[in-house]
């Protein structure tokens, strides 16, 4: 009887412990997800096929290159659309300028921002089943600037799943 005792307590104690981890690392989430999608920089995309770069005017002046997760390049590649729940798409910034070495060609400066859009249409059925997630140094912005995310994407590319980018040729 004691024995089973002692291995109940060692038990609970356990499961307690297990609990106090996972709450930290629910923590650590909570701070590097976006406001009201709850999106994270998902890990490895930097290693993710490029769908396409794009540039961008004054006064932001950028040049920009979206990525996807295997999930989205065959999304791309066999043109499905909407794109299937558990599609990530990706898009890095960066300030655009002249080369040092080579005058008529820009480069990409400094990192400006990382954007992700996560497809799970039972999770974001107001967004059009897309999570939104805008990081600087890898912090989220402010709720504001997340306000502002749906909207744009569905005054403009509503028929192409709420997406703009098109595949590179
Ligand atoms: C005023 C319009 C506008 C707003 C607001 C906006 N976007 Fe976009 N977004 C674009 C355009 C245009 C592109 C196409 C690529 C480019 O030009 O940079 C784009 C592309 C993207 C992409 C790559 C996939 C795609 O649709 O091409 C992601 C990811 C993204 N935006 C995330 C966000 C997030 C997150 C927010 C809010 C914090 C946001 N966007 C707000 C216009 C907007």
């Amino acid at each position: 009887m004691r024995s089973i005792r002692v291995a109940l307590f060692a038990a609970t104690l356990a499961s307690s412990a297990l609990a106090a981890v996972s709450l930290a690392a629910e923590g650590t989430d909570a701070e590097n997800a976006s406001p009201i999608y709850g999106v994270t920089i998902p890990e490895g995309y930097r290693q993710w096929e490029l769908i396409g770069p794009a540039q961008e005017a004054e006064p932001l002046n950028e040049l920009r290159a979206v990525l996807g997760n295997p999930t989205a390049i065959k999304a791309y590649q066999s043109g499905t659309l909407p794109f299937p729940d558990g599609t990530i798409l990706v898009k890095l910034a960066w300030k655009h300028v002249q080369s040092t070495e080579f005058e008529p060609a820009s480069v990409p400066g400094a990192a400006t921002t990382v954007q992700v859009m996560v497809k799970d249409s039972k999770r974001y059925p107001d967004s059009g089943g897309w999570g939104f997630g805008r990081f600087i140094n890898g912090k989220p912005v402010d709720e504001a600037q997340h306000q502002t995310c749906f909207a744009c994407h569905e005054a403009r590319v509503k028929g192409h799943d709420f997406v703009f980018t098109r595949w590179a040729p």
